[in-house]
């Protein structure tokens, strides 16, 4: 009797001790993400699929600002005080080279694994000059040209392949369905904000009118040439007449809505807007295809290559986890999720094969060349300083959009800027 409560007494403690020594530390992480369109829902169920096999993690999703510069003005107060209340940020393909400092190197968590998994391109744009992998690829994105297939057949009109033809084709519908009594349609509807969405969508116009990329690779401040100038007018000249003046205020959510409620006849956004214009009871659902953007009447469609990334802070109390969590947010099983439920394109180049994927977003198939040839932004060859030249272009770009300011004489200012911040030299656009 006494030898058995001894032998009880003596397992329970070894149970009870072992436990202790077992159980791991219960630890939240945050991670910092974007609600644009799905993003939010979608990172909050790779969260909870995390927390189920890592039941020790409780992962909060942080809300951000939707326009990439206030996020990046909201990271930078984190950052800058080294805070650890963010564990993992999501952060743009733009913002590798200004804050790599921030970042811990993937390569020491096991990254050597997976990074052949991505589209090289990505890889290379999150890794330093000294080859630290500072995020991981999370998904990528390209401007598309969306357009109203119901619209296009009703007035037999084609896919516009240049701007003029854009121009053109939604001036007449315009006139057509607002004589028809829907007044508050529109032609066309893109980003025309000052922040860095609009860099996105006049480096669009710019470089498909063998205009040049801003600052070319090669470090030479290219945007004072004739095709800039004369492309930056033309979408000066579609504020009040093929697109609502308010375009100048408008972010990827404005243009957004005013198409799912079957306002707009062509729209300029990413790839995340498919999967919501198709969903059940909107205007747009089935009545619309997207298409590459149209071309300068001098040189080829260019989309701008967007995207995100994951970064783990080196700030955080918890370095090796949160890069765990992120090399997670980053797997295949996640980027197949968001890809299917919320057309974000994935950056694992083999879920471009897979059917279900295919099937969610075919025109990630037809589209593929899109994705793989979109333009860069000049951040690597800007960086740490690329924040600040996109702003001077946006700025001046969006002073002419707004009247104030003639093409000709905004680009011979902003080329002062930027050799200004670059101390780089000017130089022709190279195509
Ligand atoms: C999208 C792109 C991102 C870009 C931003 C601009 O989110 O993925 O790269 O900077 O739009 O608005």
């Amino acid at each position: 009797m006494r030898k058995n409560l001894i032998l009880v007494l003596t397992l329970v403690f070894i149970m009870v001790f072992s436990g202790f020594v077992l159980a791991q530390e219960q630890i939240t992480l945050t991670i910092a993400g974007g609600a644009v369109g799905q993003e939010k829902e979608t990172t909050e169920l790779a969260a909870e699929w995390y927390m189920e096999e890592n039941p020790h993690v409780n992962v909060e999703v942080l809300d951000t600002p939707d326009l990439a510069t206030d996020r990046l003005g909201l990271y930078l107060q984190f950052l800058e005080a080294e805070s650890p209340n963010v564990d993992v940020y999501q952060i743009d393909v733009i913002w590798p080279g200004d804050l790599e400092e921030h970042f811990l190197d993937f390569y020491d968590y096991g990254a050597e694994e997976i990074v052949d998994d991505h589209f090289d391109a990505i890889i290379e744009n999150n890794t330093t000059p000294d080859g630290r992998l500072v995020a991981l690829p999370w998904f990528t994105d390209a401007g598309l040209l969306y357009y109203r297939t119901d619209l296009l057949e009703k007035y037999d009109r084609d896919v516009p392949e240049t701007w003029s033809e854009l121009e053109e084709t939604a001036e007449y519908i315009v006139e057509q369905e607002r004589a028809a009594g829907n007044e508050d349609f529109e032609g066309f509807v893109w980003q025309g904000d000052a922040y860095e969405g609009l860099t996105c969508n006049a480096l669009e116009w710019i470089y498909s009118n063998n205009g040049g990329d801003i600052v070319s690779p090669d470090g030479k401040i290219t945007i004072n040439n004739e095709n800039a100038v004369e492309m930056i007018e033309m979408a000066a000249g579609w504020v009040g007449t093929i697109s609502p003046t308010g375009v100048t205020g408008m972010a990827e959510e404005d243009a957004r809505s005013t198409w799912e409620a079957g306002n707009a006849l062509f729209m300029r956004n990413w790839p995340y807007a498919y999967a919501l214009g198709h969903e059940e009871g909107k205007a747009t659902a089935g009545n619309f295809d997207v298409a590459p953007l149209p071309s300068g009447e001098d040189g080829e469609p260019a989309a701008t290559l967007g995207g995100w990334n994951l970064g783990a802070s080196k700030y955080s109390n918890h370095p090796e986890e949160a890069a765990k969590l992120a090399m997670f947010l980053a797997s295949e099983r996640v980027q197949k999720m968001r890809a299917v439920q919320a057309t974000l394109n994935p950056t694992i180049e083999s879920l471009y094969e897979d059917e279900e994927v295919l099937e969610a977003a075919p025109f990630f198939g037809s589209l593929y060349e899109v994705f793989t040839n979109a333009v860069a932004r000049p951040s690597t060859v800007t960086a740490p300083n690329y924040n600040q030249a996109s702003e001077l272009f946006f700025q001046a770009v969006h002073s002419v959009l707004t009247g104030q300011e003639d093409a000709l004489t905004a680009v011979e200012y902003l080329e002062l800027d930027l050799i200004d911040l670059t101390g780089f030299e000017t130089g022709d656009p190279e195509y």
